[in-house]
């Protein structure tokens, strides 16, 4: 071994033994300019941001070895002492600053549930490559999704739920790959559903309740075949319901209430054995309801209320091994309640207001 051999392996045991003290300068900079763009006046968490080891400061982490920022997690509504002993759920004004975009070792940025941090989502977070989670449900965030986020190639989880988010959805979205999470609920998003969607391959959950969204529901989901939870409610889509929805592998809760959804209800939803929770209240479907119902239909929720559904009840739905929260209610149905312990068990409520439906549990024929 040479000396500059000796000089490395020393100065390999060296920095294994004495961890290089502190965090790279240029980033405790930029988690300082963060920090001065944020309030959070009753819990104190910014009190901890002193000194150069970051990995010390409340909900920072850095990567040990090259001693780069790599997760930011800061959550309003935890276990953590500091709540306990705060009494209260976090609070924090301000809004996110560019800065963050310098972390560029960033694996996961998550500011969620502290209800008031307003401002825009800064449009380079989209360059940050190693980002994996982006979560800042909860808050006041405003503006467009940046038209950029499908340049995150490593995202897994994008929840930008409850917020005040508006614009569409920017088509590059479907870019996302590795995408296993979206969750844009409770927005004022606007626009329809990117056409391609069926391109995001990993996605499992797809939750863009309460917003403002338009257009039909595209037929490319069905391709998205590790979808487990669809959640549409709430928005303006209308159209009809593409039949291979009804064919999804592995989909379990459906869930399209109050929109502007017509046409009829694909026979293949109401006989697929893995969707469990389908609610389709509150649109214009029409048509029958098919009399498919098999020894393995299973609903722990099937509530097609409020629709403009005709014909008659269909007698196999007694021959279902479980239908829970039946809501047949506000719809054109008419004729008798089939007979049977399945029906006697039902609520008057799951059949009222209909134009002509009779018998237990309602008055009888
Ligand atoms: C920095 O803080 C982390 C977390 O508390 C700790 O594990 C590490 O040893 C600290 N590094 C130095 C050099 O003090
Ligand atoms: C279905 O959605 C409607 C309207 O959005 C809601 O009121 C109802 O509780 C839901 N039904 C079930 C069974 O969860």
């Amino acid at each position: 071994m040479g000396l500059t051999g000796a000089f490395l392996v020393t100065l390999i045991i060296v920095a294994v033994a004495f961890p290089a003290n502190g965090c790279s300068p240029e980033d405790i900079a930029a988690l300082l300019d963060f920090k001065a763009a944020l309030n959070e006046p009753y819990l104190g968490i910014f009190n901890t941001w002193t000194g150069t080891n970051c990995s010390d400061w409340y909900g920072i982490s850095c990567d040990p070895i090259t001693l780069r920022v790599a997760n930011i997690v800061l959550r309003g509504e935890s276990e953590d002492p500091i709540f306990e002993k705060a009494g209260r759920s976090g609070y924090m004004t301000g809004s996110l600053s560019p800065s963050l975009c310098k972390l560029d070792m960033l694996t996961t940025l998550v500011v969620a549930d502290w209800k008031d941090i307003s401002g825009e989502i800064p449009t380079c977070l989209a360059s940050l490559q190693n980002l994996r989670i982006l979560d800042l449900i909860g808050n006041k965030i405003s503006g467009d999704i940046p038209s950029d986020i499908g340049q995150l190639n490593e995202l897994t989880i994008l929840n930008l739920g409850e917020n005040q988010i508006s614009g569409s959805i920017p088509p590059s979205i479907v870019s996302l790959g590795k995408l296993i999470h979206l969750d844009l609920s409770t927005n004022m998003l606007t626009g329809e559903i990117p056409s391609d969607i069926g391109k995001m391959s990993m996605l499992s959950r797809a939750i863009m309740n309460n917003n403002q969204i338009s257009g039909s529901i595209p037929t490319s989901i069905a391709k998205l075949y590790r979808l487990v939870d669809l959640d549409l409610s709430t928005n303006q889509i209308s159209g009809s319901i593409p039949a291979e929805l009804g064919s999804m592998p592995i989909l379990t809760v459906l869930n399209l209430d109050s929109n502007q959804i017509s046409g009829s209800i694909p026979t293949n939803l109401l006989t697929s054995s893995g969707l469990n929770i389908l609610n389709l209240s509150r649109n214009s479907l029409e048509g029958i309801l098919p009399d498919i119902f098999v020894p393995t239909t299973y609903f722990t929720h099937l509530d097609l209320s409020y629709n403009n559904l005709g014909g008659s009840i269909p007698k196999t739905l007694s021959s279902a091994k479980y239908v829970g929260h039946l809501d047949l209610s506000n719809n054109h149905l008419c004729g008798s309640i089939p007979e049977g312990s399945f029906f006697n068990s039902l609520e008057a409520s799951s059949f009222s207001n209909n134009d002509c439906l009779c018998g237990s549990p309602l008055l009888s024929c």
